[in-house]
């Protein structure tokens, strides 16, 4: 990793001031930036920083004051599929963009190099850049068998985990099996699999679940990190709100079908030919925090209801036992009636995130709940 700031690194890359400016307008729209917060350690003083100074602008000034933020990534028990999707991703400006203002030093998957050379070169990186460096969690942790079913060098992701936690600035679990054991943790989970803050419980994780993590939310949560040296704002299961505060229901291209009480019975009934709303055959959306409705895959072509498949609750704890539509099961709430849905339109957006914050505590009670709207 080169010296000096990040703009620094840019203008090295032969990047014009007109071009930064630019990126910084991109960045501050990836970390989803309205109004942005207050500079740590800024030399400004506070009332300076809040003097309608634009996102870009706020942006622009951190990174010409801040060096690029060391990486190191970390995959345990998982199929690789969240890295898949950021190399894969159909945003490259952005990917490129974040790539520019951290550094990746180590990545158990993508590197070049293997074996003992590798596990020596992030030893070396853990000791340069203790303290500052962000470790990045990929897979779940198997505890059982003492760690036994997932181990590297001959050492288990357990002990792998709190080691590289340890010197970390921050702690990101990406991923539905790195934040809250995934797949691997379902019925019966014979390798007694956890989640990252399962383990990490000294210093905060933030958590970026989705099976696989949305690749602009991960770029997203990192810039945020890499630009303010801070954690964006987060909610009660450690997601950064500006991607999780909504359900994919509130955003849901077929909603007007489900307050319309218009719901496909099969995959190729009239209904589903038509785009009617998936609630019947099993849509986790009203229940599911994510912003697949709104950022969506594939440089904003599609999701997984839009293309025709009821949400499975992928970005939830308890993601595969909470049921959903491979278990034949039914999203756990019951739809609400039309007089309560249009009292909720009339109050407007408000009124459903208000909404969405009850079904969450529903939704804890009701993890298994089967109940069918007829
Ligand atoms: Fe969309 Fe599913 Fe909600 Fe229907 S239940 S509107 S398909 S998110
Ligand atoms: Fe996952 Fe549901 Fe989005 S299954 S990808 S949270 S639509």
């Amino acid at each position: 990793m080169d010296d000096g700031t990040i703009y620094d690194h840019l203008k090295k890359k032969g990047v014009s001031r007109r071009d930064f400016m630019k990126i910084c307008g991109t960045l501050a729209g990836a970390m989803g930036l309205k109004s942005a917060p207050p500079l740590q350690q800024s030399s400004l003083p506070d009332f300076l920083n809040t003097m309608g100074e634009t996102p870009a602008a706020r942006v622009a000034r951190a990174l010409e004051s801040r060096p690029r933020l060391p990486v190191i990534w970390l995959e345990f028990q998982d199929c690789a599929g969240c890295s898949e999707a950021l190399t894969r991703s159909q945003s490259p400006t952005l990917i490129d963009l974040v790539l520019n203002v951290i550094s990746v030093e180590y990545h158990e998957t993508l590197t070049a190099a293997a074996g003992f050379q590798t596990e020596a070169n992030k030893e070396a990186i853990m000791k340069q850049y203790h303290g500052q460096y962000v470790l990045v969690v990929e897979g779940s942790i198997p505890t059982a068998a003492n760690g036994a079913y997932c181990t590297i060098g001959g050492r288990s992701a357990v002990d792998l985990l709190r080691e590289a936690a340890e010197g970390a600035a921050a702690v990101i679990a990406t991923g539905n099996c790195a934040a809250f054991g995934g797949l691997p943790k379902a019925d019966p989970n014979p390798t007694g699999a956890e989640g990252v803050w399962d383990i990490i419980t000294d210093k905060p994780v933030v958590n970026i679940p989705g099976c696989p993590a949305i690749p602009e939310v991960f770029t997203g949560t990192v810039a945020y990190f890499a630009v303010f040296g801070s954690l964006p704002e987060l909610d009660d299961l450690h997601r950064p709100m500006t991607f999780y505060a909504n359900t994919v229901h509130d955003r849901c291209l077929r909603r007007p079908f489900y307050e319309a009480g218009k719901f496909a019975k099969s995959f190729d009934d009239e209904g589903a030919r038509k785009g009617w709303c998936l609630y019947k055959l099993g849509c986790k959306g009203p229940t599911t925090y994510n912003a697949c409705a709104t950022i969506k895959w594939d440089a904003g072509l599609s999701f997984p209801v839009q293309s025709g498949h009821p949400c499975l609750g992928c970005s939830e704890p308890n993601f595969w036992d909470g049921g959903g539509f491979y278990q034949g099961q039914s999203a756990p709430l019951d739809r609400p009636t039309l007089t309560t849905a249009g009292a909720a339109a009339a109050v407007g957006v408000v009124a459903g995130v208000a909404a969405a914050a009850a079904n969450r505590g529903a939704q804890k009670r009701a993890e298994t709940s089967t109940s069918e709207e007829e």
